[in-house]
């Protein structure tokens, strides 16, 4: 008799919005078994509880468990980082960079103690800078933290170039490169619609709305629902990213990565597009940029720089 293989394990730090929709979407996929982190006592154990008892219903037999003990993420294939708040009225950048710098620096030591040999998608605001936090403090290779942003505001670029088409978006590439903030860098050049270049499809003032509206997407969803920030979309975008990973499938998914010289840039993390299989991070795929979308990316890619100088202030270089 053939010993069926273990079920691959993803670990999600953070049962908050993101977190347990995420953690929802892989159970009920089948995906991989769930461990469910939260610092508040019950929060993971009580949403882990009632993802489970709808299994009968929706037919799934993964498992998740919601824990407060780092110990259960042992043998993680993937660690997805979500723990942190979300920037609130009145709250500058620097204070977000400070609480949330402090919550990602301690669950990176949780991670390289107990899950030394996973892929981290780190998923926490600002996005690219909690990042490089996580790398620098698991020391993990850059094939193994790779952040979440690019997929789910290249997902929110096809949205609206679906529906100002009245086009399936199953007919749409869309990419969005650059940090994860106002400053991404929506590429009219490398998007398509039914494999036809954007600009020859939609007129250029409306491009331009549909390149705004995609830029400040995620502010877009914090007007409406006042108290909470989006939480389905960005849980889709993790999914696709842990599932390329887990599936070896070696997606081409916008990611945010340390760059090694790739556009020009060292030291920091961008979104560029890259190649997930499941050794994490395959391949930086460089794409021939025009001179006024690389003066973009450039520009982008200098916040995130400032933002990682301001980081290491913060704290002291992360000289433990
Ligand atoms: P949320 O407030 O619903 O959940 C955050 C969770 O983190 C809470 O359950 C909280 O108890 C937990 N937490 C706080 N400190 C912790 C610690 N030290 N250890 C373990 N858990 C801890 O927030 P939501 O909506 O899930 O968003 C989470 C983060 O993701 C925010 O920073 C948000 O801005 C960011 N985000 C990033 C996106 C992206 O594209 N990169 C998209 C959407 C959200
Ligand atoms: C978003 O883009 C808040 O980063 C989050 O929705």
């Amino acid at each position: 008799m053939r010993i069926p293989k273990k079920r691959r394990k993803v670990s999600i730090i953070g049962a908050g919005n993101v977190g347990a929709t995420t953690a929802q979407k892989i159970v009920e996929n089948g995906l991989a078994d769930v461990v469910l982190l939260d610092i508040r006592d019950g929060v993971a154990q009580g949403k882990s509880l009632d993802i489970l008892e709808a299994g009968p219903l929706m037919g799934f037999d993964t498992r998740i468990t919601g824990t407060g003990h780092y110990e259960e993420i042992a043998d993680s294939s993937v660690v997805v980082v979500t723990a942190g708040f979300s920037r609130k009225p009145g709250m500058s950048r620097d204070d977000l960079l400070h609480k949330n710098g402090e919550i990602i620096r301690d669950v990176a030591l949780n991670i390289r103690k107990f899950a030394p040999d996973s892929i981290v998608i780190p998923v926490t605001n600002p996005m690219d800078l909690m990042a490089y936090v996580l790398w620098r403090v698991t020391g993990f290779p850059r094939e193994r933290v790779i952040g979440m942003g690019g997929a789910l505001d290249s997902s929110r670029f096809a949205y609206f170039l679906s529906e100002e088409t009245r086009t399936s978006v199953s007919n749409i590439h869309s990419l969005v490169m650059g940090g994860h903030g106002d400053q991404m860098v929506p590429l009219l050049d490398f998007s398509t619609i039914a494999g036809v270049p954007v600009r020859k499809m939609v007129p250029p003032d409306r491009l331009e709305a549909i390149v705004q509206r995609t830029r400040h997407g995620g502010a877009e969803i914090v007007h409406l629902m006042k108290d909470s920030s989006a939480y389905f979309a960005p849980a889709a975008a993790t999914y696709s990213m842990i599932e390329s990973i887990l599936h070896d499938r070696h997606r081409i998914i916008p990611s945010s990565v340390l760059l090694e010289g790739e556009y020009g840039i060292s030291g920091s993390f961008v979104g560029v597009p890259v190649r997930l299989g499941n050794q994490g991070l395959e391949e930086v795929v460089v794409l021939p940029l025009s001179p006024e979308e690389s003066s973009q990316l450039a520009h982008s890619a200098g916040v995130i720089a400032e933002g990682i100088s301001a980081l290491k202030r913060l704290f002291n270089d992360f000289s433990e």
